[in-house]
């Protein structure tokens, strides 16, 4: 009986060594330990035994479960550390190896055109408002002096929504809308989208203007110019200069077209400027007494100036492009030059 316990004792303890897996350790386990286990059922069985060898065989049974018992925490020691060594060789990965590149994306190259603009009016005082997309045609049109039927409607090919409702076809509603709430002095920038049904090459029926006024008692033509002046320097350099050509808009009065210096040639002549050495850049001029009045202003006590530009002309001119409609057509080719 004795020798027996001890060859179940070596065949355990074999067993234990041998063992690759702690699923595997488990039935090893219940093998020898559990409800039904060689030596649990031996330590069952100790009482039927003759009461003189039951203490010297009790004692070596214990002895031996004792020892099953550390073999078994030490082998699962040894295999749980074995097993998280596996794990974390599996799992690691080679931190050097280099990574994708995830695209950028930025501002469309007329917003930035338009905030660049922007920050430069802002910097000389401007305030920033804005007003509808959609229109009432009396802000479009009326209160700026171009009553229906008058035949300025057609410097501009306008979305109707309906008899009242328009597209706007400018940013100018909005000097009327700012000057019916807000009493002079003002100088104020307008930026935002305007439509108009026209698309060619130098045609879409979505752009951008920013519309600038300043209205208060002593406003002069100098003041428009000397704005315009430093607009021109800080958007196409310091060597830009500036001239205004007599023009016609019904809400300013007298109305003027300002050119710039060829960006180009510099004024020497080319295929931009047609050979005059000058490219046209907005429309401008003394905000017409008409339109003070619609607005609820005392007759006689303001002065101002206006000016309208459009963002995506400004950014052509700015960087040599030749096509609108690319300002439409999301090509990446075409966006990812800015
Ligand atoms: N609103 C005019 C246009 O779109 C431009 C303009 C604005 C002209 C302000 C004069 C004064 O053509």
């Amino acid at each position: 009986m004795i020798e027996e316990l001890r060859s179940i004792a070596s065949l355990a303890e074999e067993e234990i060594q041998s063992t690759e897996t702690l699923n595997a350790l488990t039935s090893v386990k219940a093998k020898y330990l559990g409800k039904k286990g060689l030596i649990t059922e031996r330590i069952r069985s100790l009482r039927s035994l003759p009461p003189e060898k039951r203490p010297e065989y009790g004692r070596l049974l214990n002895q031996i479960k004792n020892r099953i018992e550390e073999l078994l925490k030490e082998r699962e020691g040894y295999l749980k550390e074995a097993d998280l060594d596996r794990r974390l060789k599996a799992e690691s990965f080679d931190v050097t190896l280099p990574g994708f590149c995830i695209p950028f994306g930025h501002l469309h190259p007329a917003t930035r055109m338009l905030n660049e603009i922007i920050d430069i009016f802002v910097s000389l005082g401007f305030s920033v408002m804005e007003g509808p997309e959609v229109e009432l045609d009396y802000y479009n049109f009326e209160a700026l002096n171009i009553p229906k039927d008058h035949p300025a409607r057609d410097m501009q090919d306008t979305f109707y929504i309906s008899d009242d409702v328009v597209l706007r076809t400018h940013t100018s509603p909005v000097q009327v809308r700012v000057m019916e709430k807000h009493t002079p002095p003002l100088s104020v920038v307008a930026p935002g989208k305007v439509y108009r049904c026209d698309a060619d090459i130098s045609h879409i029926p979505m752009f951008h203007q920013i519309e600038g006024f300043m209205v208060d008692e002593h406003i002069t033509m100098g003041d428009l110019r000397g704005v315009l002046e430093v607009f021109a320097h800080e958007v196409f350099g310091p060597q830009t200069a500036i001239r205004f050509r007599p023009s016609y808009f019904p809400f300013t009065e007298p109305s003027a077209e300002v050119d710039i210096s060829c960006v180009l040639c510099n004024g020497s002549g080319c295929r931009v400027c047609k050979n005059s050495g000058w490219v046209e850049v907005l429309g401008a001029g003394m905000i017409n007494p008409r339109v003070f009045e619609m607005a609820g202003y005392e007759p006689g006590r303001y002065t101002g100036f206006a000016f309208g530009m459009g963002v995506e002309r400004i950014t052509m001119l700015k960087y040599g492009i030749s096509d609108i409609r690319l300002f439409l057509e999301n090509d990446k080719r075409f966006l990812e030059q800015f």
